[in-house]
């Protein structure tokens, strides 16, 4: 008997990184799990190699309001209604200083890693009402507990996801559901790398080395351990769990090194 038998979960961006794991755990745990993203090759892969029946995918941009709409509908349709819905779909971009970043940059950032969660949550909602209650997960950062230089856009998003969580667990506990933020620490995966080849060209590995210096348990995360971090706030093991920033970054958050 699974964690989350009988349930129905989102996750958006999950055709890659966090997102992966997190739908193949939720789905090794009994939920049926929609996969979301925009780029198709890249679900259909991913719902290939996790090689689960109760894992699929649905294309669309979690910025736009249409699109969420139609991705909580289809979970609706294909599956019966919503219970969990995990709000990972996010952007980095490059890193560049603050004066030399464009409009286009911030707009973007800002759409899809803080409108993208806050429409989840707008859509997945009174579906999850219907069902009695159900669970949200939205997925901050590091970078929502200080500064880093050239980070401007992706660190005033982190923070304002933790700021749409403070204001929507309230709208929604009367509703049955529960929202929690998790905030990773650097994690071993696509996203990471891109930061350090952004950071150095030449030298990835570098800029690798400086950031592990700097993480208490002096070593990056795995997905897995932030999948299994969203399986313990989406589960009946947190049911007294509201309205949390839990920070799965080998203590680096909470450090002074
Ligand atoms: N990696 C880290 O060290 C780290 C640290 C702290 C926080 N995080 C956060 O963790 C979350 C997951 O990131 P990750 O590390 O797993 O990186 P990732 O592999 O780049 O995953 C991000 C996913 O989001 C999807 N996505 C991006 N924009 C989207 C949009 N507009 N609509 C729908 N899907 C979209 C991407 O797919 P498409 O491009 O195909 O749409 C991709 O599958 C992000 O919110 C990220 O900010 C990561």
């Amino acid at each position: 008997m699974g964690k989350l038998d009988n349930k129905v979960a989102i996750v958006t961006g999950g055709g890659s990184g966090i997102g992966a794991a997190t739908a193949n755990l939720l789905a090794q745990e009994g939920a049926k799990v929609l996969i979301v993203g925009r780029t198709e090759a890249k679900l259909k892969a991913t719902v290939e190699s996790l090689n689960n029946p109760n894992i699929s995918y649905f294309v669309a941009d979690v910025s736009k309001g249409a699109d969420a709409e139609a991705y909580v509908a289809e979970a609706v349709k294909r599956y019966g209604g919503v219970d969990i819905c995990v709000a990972n779909a996010g952007i980095f971009r490059e890193l560049i200083p603050t004066h030399l970043m464009s409009e286009d940059h911030f707009d973007e950032v800002m759409n899809v890693n803080v409108k993208g969660a806050w429409l989840s949550i707008k859509y997945s909602l009174p579906e999850m009402q219907k069902r009695g209650g159900g669970a949200i997960v939205l997925i901050s950062s590091v970078a929502a507990s200080g500064g880093f230089g050239a980070h401007t856009a992706y660190t005033a998003s982190k923070h304002a996801v933790i700021g749409v969580m403070r204001s929507a667990f309230l709208d929604a506990l009367p509703m049955g559901v529960r929202i929690n933020v998790i905030s990773p620490g650097t994690i071993e995966n696509d996203m990471m790398a891109g930061l350090e080849s952004s950071a150095s060209p030449d030298n990835p590995q570098a800029v690798k080395d400086m950031m592990i210096q700097r993480i208490p348990m002096k070593r990056y995360g795995k997905n897995e351990e932030i999948a299994q971090g969203i399986l313990y706030l989406v589960s009946d093991a947190s049911t007294y769990v509201a309205g949390v920033n839990l920070e799965i970054d080998g203590g680096i958050s909470n450090s002074l090194m």
